[in-house]
């Protein structure tokens, strides 16, 4: 039940991450690391000759306490794609034959757009106070900026606080940070699977805080109306399964736009599930990091900041960032909008290790101020490009007589590859993944999402044409080399914003 670090920290869902590790009854790091060596993943076995992943663990890590050998334990197992693809990057001149990577969820068509408007002579400010220590849960004009950027875009019913905006450095600190504050060590968040993968590792590397799966399946019955639908009913047998457990369930993970599935939910679904939360009083961290990039009919999608009247305003915390919707995964900015004051309070105390520098604050202060750019420029543009990307990679996907599942939001694809495994399992999918990676293209497989069927991958394409064709190119290689051994999944079909039934 229990999904512990996977194998991705900063580049979500690049390689596959061990199996998941379940029924932890300690939360401390020997018994984690215990954990490590009794399920060792694909790689550690050939690693570790015969004295095993443990010897491996301490024989190298000797001066690390057990919390610090667990940490290095998934950083040294974590990422081999992401590492690999860092060793031999693409490149259209000075390695043509090196990697293309379709595994990253980067926005990687607005470089343009972007370095033009950041290097206009109005994005640098050196002042004192941008030199000092500043307020830790940010400076109170980027705050400012932030309430009126999420209030227009997020179409909030009332102005959205300032006092409520915490900014720190990406979402990956605010996962980290919130779980902190929220939870007691051992004590754990609701997730529905598959899910990015890396939150496991946010929620966990400090707060100690451990993710219970929601699965969800591909295949369409009962209640649900499209593949791996999210219901209340599954909410309440996962928390109802955790609690028979011993297992003290603190909150809920919500997505939206999701990554790795790409749906939005109807704001009918999202008020149903805030719901749920509350009769739990359970708190509700949305993640909403893709919300600018919703390329098809964006006026469907709906922030949880625009419900009027949220079911538990104080148990309800969102978070947003630019590395996402403004292609700025390096720079990392990321906020948080709280009408907790507690938490709002707790999180900015740990933004002294989490913050930004007061020349970046002010950058992105001029940046979400700066509608008439957004609004005429950029957004309409990053959309056009995204839809483009989209059409050609969902276009060879077809023609490859794959099937997928794609909503108009996000950076990715999630693609039925089940038909080309020897056999239903993770092993088999991690070896397609491999020869994926052989053939010089990095995706994403669906085990580093917690998906519980054997042979989904996500497949990004918010990258250039060139690389696209490329990598597209290598994908086709790799699938037309093996023969399809699997009679065709029938449970799920291609669904595509239009055909989404919702
Ligand atoms: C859903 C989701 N949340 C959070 C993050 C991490 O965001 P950041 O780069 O701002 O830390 C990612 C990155 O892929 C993501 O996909």
């Amino acid at each position: 039940m229990f999904t512990l670090p996977q194998k991705e920290s900063r580049a979500p869902a690049t390689c596959p991450g061990p199996t998941s590790i379940q029924d932890l009854d300690s939360n401390s790091g020997d018994d984690l690391e215990r954990e490590c060596s009794r399920k060792p993943d694909r790689k550690l076995p050939e690693d570790c000759g015969a004295s095993g992943p443990t010897a491996m663990l301490s024989s190298d890590s000797s001066c690390l306490s057990s919390r610090g050998r667990v940490i290095k334990w998934f950083w040294d197992s974590a990422e081999e794609g992401y590492r690999t693809y860092h060793m031999d990057e693409y490149d259209e001149d000075k390695n043509p034959s090196g990697i293309i990577n379709l595994g990253t969820s980067e926005n990687k068509l607005c470089f343009d757009l972007l370095s033009r408007r950041l290097s206009q002579s109005d994005m640098l400010r050196v002042e004192p106070s941008l030199l000092q220590y500043p307020d830790w849960r940010g400076h109170l004009f980027l705050r400012e900026e932030v309430a009126r950027f999420l209030s227009f875009y997020c179409k909030s019913p009332n102005p959205l606080k300032p006092d409520n905006v915490v900014v720190l450095n990406g979402c990956a600190s605010l996962f980290s940070t919130l779980a902190t504050v929220l939870c007691e060590a051992g004590e754990a968040f609701l997730i529905p699977a598959p899910y990015y993968g890396a939150i496991t590792q946010h929620v966990y590397l400090y707060g100690n805080v451990r993710l219970v799966c929601v699965y969800l399946d591909s295949e369409v019955t009962g209640l649900d109306t499209r593949p791996f639908q999210l219901t209340v009913e599954k909410l309440e047998m996962a928390l109802q399964r955790a609690n028979s457990e011993g297992v003290k369930v603190k909150g809920l993970i919500l997505i939206n736009p999701h990554n790795p599935l790409g749906d939005i939910y109807s704001p009918g679904e999202l008020r149903d599930y805030l719901e749920f939360a509350k009769r739990h009083e359970l708190h509700v961290m949305v993640d909403e990091v893709y919300m600018l990039s919703v390329f098809e009919k964006p006026a469907a999608y709906r922030s949880v900041l625009s419900l009027e009247g949220l079911p538990d305003p104080q148990r309800t915390h969102v978070m947003w960032a630019t590395s996402k919707d403004f292609g700025m995964s390096g720079l990392r900015f990321g906020t948080l909008y709280t009408e907790n004051w507690d938490v709002a309070t707790a999180v900015a105390s740990l933004c002294r290790y989490h913050g930004l520098s007061g020349l970046v604050q002010y950058q992105m202060a001029q940046l979400l101020r700066d509608r008439d750019w957004i609004n005429q420029v950029y957004l309409p543009e990053n959309h056009a490009r995204l839809k483009a990307a989209h059409a050609y990679v969902a276009g060879e996907l077809r023609a490859l007589g794959i099937p997928f599942l794609s909503r108009g939001a996000g950076f990715f694809i999630w693609v039925d590859l089940r038909k080309f495994l020897p056999e239903a399992t993770f092993k088999a999918e991690m070896l397609l993944w491999r020869q994926f990676l052989d053939n010089k293209v990095l995706l994403s497989c669906g085990q580093t999402f917690e998906c519980k069927e054997p042979g989904w991958f996500r497949l990004v394409f918010s990258d250039k044409a060139h690389r696209l064709r490329l990598g597209m190119q290598r994908v086709r290689q790799v699938l037309e080399g093996k023969s399809r051994v699997a009679e065709e999944p029938s449970s799920c079909q291609t669904q595509e914003p239009r055909s989404q039934r919702r």
